[in-house]
């Protein structure tokens, strides 16, 4: 083999194996996806807010906070047209779609002992494990505020409530808890996460406040 010929040969390799590499999902992509899938605005700002949260623990984290943003924001896709199949269906959308597993993987398993038997394995997974439900714990406290906002939502006020059933009753503390003690992180550092990572979408997630 010449040394040209090399050279294209070594080019053409680079292209294949270029070709058969993952596709890494943009935030369109994922944000598409969730529109086509989600036509209820309280599931898209859900979505929002745990994307939110997952961009600022990745930040905090100095991980990647694109690949975590875009698992918080299609966590859910499946909830609104598949409630009986929930998680399960995800993993199927998304495979359809291509997405590297590593994103159905880490989607599929918030579920975990209850729509799936994936356990969180990874530090993104178990983050999102933990906040999912408390992201509906924090907006339920922002809303009993006369501001009506999360700017103004502070840890003590979230752990104030946590042992009022009445409060936010569809939200289970005990997985809160649980993925906490996966993370090892401190109940009230995953709250003060989560708040922070609430208060920087608080426009898209309608928790920015009314003036009072
Ligand atoms: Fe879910
Ligand atoms: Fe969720």
């Amino acid at each position: 083999m010449t040394d040209p010929d090399r050279t294209c040969y070594m080019r053409l390799k680079r292209e294949r194996g270029m070709a058969m590499a993952e596709k890494i999902p943009t935030r369109q992509e994922a944000l598409e996806l969730l529109h086509q899938y989600n036509e209820t605005e309280s599931l898209r700002k859900h979505a929002y807010a745990v994307e939110g949260v997952m961009r600022y623990i990745a930040r905090k984290r100095g991980e990647d906070q694109e690949k975590w943003g875009i698992i918080g924001l299609i966590h859910d896709l499946d909830y609104e047209q598949f409630p009986d199949q929930h998680c399960k269906k995800t993993g199927d959308l998304l495979r359809e779609k291509d997405w590297p597993e590593e994103y159905i993987r880490a989607a599929v398993s918030h579920g975990w002992g209850i729509c799936s038997e994936v356990i969180p394995e990874t530090t993104l997974e178990k983050y999102l494990y933990a906040m999912d439900e408390l992201t509906g714990l924090v907006v339920t406290t922002a809303l009993i505020r006369p501001s009506k906002s999360v700017m103004d939502v502070q840890v003590k006020s979230v752990k104030n409530k946590w042992k009022d059933k009445r409060f936010a009753a569809g939200v289970d503390r005990s997985i809160i808890e649980k993925g906490a003690g996966m993370l090892g992180v401190g109940l009230d550092e995953l709250i003060d996460d989560t708040i922070k990572g609430m208060q920087e979408v608080a426009e898209s997630i309608g928790l920015k406040g009314i003036p009072v």
